[in-house]
């Protein structure tokens, strides 16, 4: 299904300083599109990027030393390493680009029904043989502890390389976004949802395998109870997750991940036009994840 398919472009709400173009919505997911995600939590969008915009997202990631640096690894509970590199504001690299540009935001304004804007987005460094498996988790189940009333954020997950069941692509569970929010507790060092409400849910919805080709795109919402495997291929599975939370879901306190600050959207071809400036590609501030998020911590020791 490409997203363009039955695009209507039409511009659906202007929000924003009056006159700023950057803040009309265009439409683009159908109807049908948008039935989906409202009931399973989740919508597919293949090949949401060509194959040399993904190339040039990925070669700058992999040869991004400051990204490097920058990721925190965590155990899993079985020997792997759980790495993530993680940045609050998206900046003018090609990583900006990309969770900047209008294919991504505007489907995800439209998705939410409002103005969004950048809550951070993180590469997802699941190497060949090593990377480690995340354990069954809403995002929200994390999120509820900055500050944020709703679950009205929006993930979009963007597959740098081909994600597999052999290396450890996401599952999800259909239609798990309409339990609300499950408890969280901390185990070892991943904050995990409630097994017991995950084993029931397992029983009645469907777990979908979420394999993607370099390029593809699920949107899922907040409180999709998600999880993957460890890698224990030969094919290393990185992904770009960019997350947005709704202008009107401002957090009534400060956190590690920001509060509104407007996202000036940038138009699709941007990311090709960045992506192939040398100098312009890569450039944003990597989170310190290890002192400053204080969402997994809060959770050691207690039941909410
Ligand atoms: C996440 O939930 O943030 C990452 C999950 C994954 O990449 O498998
Ligand atoms: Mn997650």
């Amino acid at each position: 299904m490409g997203v363009n398919k039955k695009l209507s472009r039409s511009a659906t709400t202007k929000q924003g300083p009056a006159g700023s173009k950057t803040r009309e919505t265009m439409a683009i997911f159908t109807s049908d599109q948008i039935e989906d995600f409202n009931r399973d939590g989740y919508l597919f969008v293949r090949g949401l990027f060509s194959e040399e915009e993904i190339g040039l997202l990925g070669e700058t990631a992999r040869n991004d030393h400051a990204m490097d640096q920058a990721s925190s690894t965590m155990d899993d509970g079985k020997g792997n390493d759980v790495r993530l590199s993680l940045w609050n504001h998206p900046g003018d690299g090609v990583y900006g680009m990309v969770s900047r540009c209008r294919r991504v935001v505007d489907g995800v304004e439209q998705i939410l029904g409002e103005e969004v804007y950048h809550y951070h987005s993180k590469m997802i460094l699941k190497d060949a043989k090593v990377g480690g498996a995340w354990a069954w988790h809403q995002d929200y189940g994390y999120w509820y502890q900055n500050g944020l009333l709703f679950p009205d954020l929006v993930s979009v997950m963007i597959a740098v390389d081909p994600a597999t069941k052999e290396n450890g692509c996401l599952q999800v569970l259909r239609g798990s976004h309409r339990m609300g929010r499950v408890n969280h507790t901390l185990s070892g060092e991943q904050a995990g949802a409630d097994m017991e409400h995950v084993d029931e849910a397992r029983k009645r919805l469907e777990t979908v395998h979420c394999e993607m080709a370099a390029g593809d795109a699920l949107f899922f919402h907040s409180n999709t109870l998600h999880c993957s495997a460890a890698n224990n291929s030969d094919h290393a599975r990185w992904a770009l997750i960019c997350c947005y939370n709704a202008r009107s879901n401002d957090p009534y306190k400060e956190s590690h991940h920001p509060g509104y600050t407007p996202l000036e959207k940038v138009e699709d071809e941007m990311v090709l036009t960045v992506g192939r400036d040398d100098a312009r590609r890569s450039s944003v501030a990597f989170a310190n994840l290890v002192e400053e998020d204080e969402s997994a911590k809060s959770l050691a020791g207690s039941d909410s």
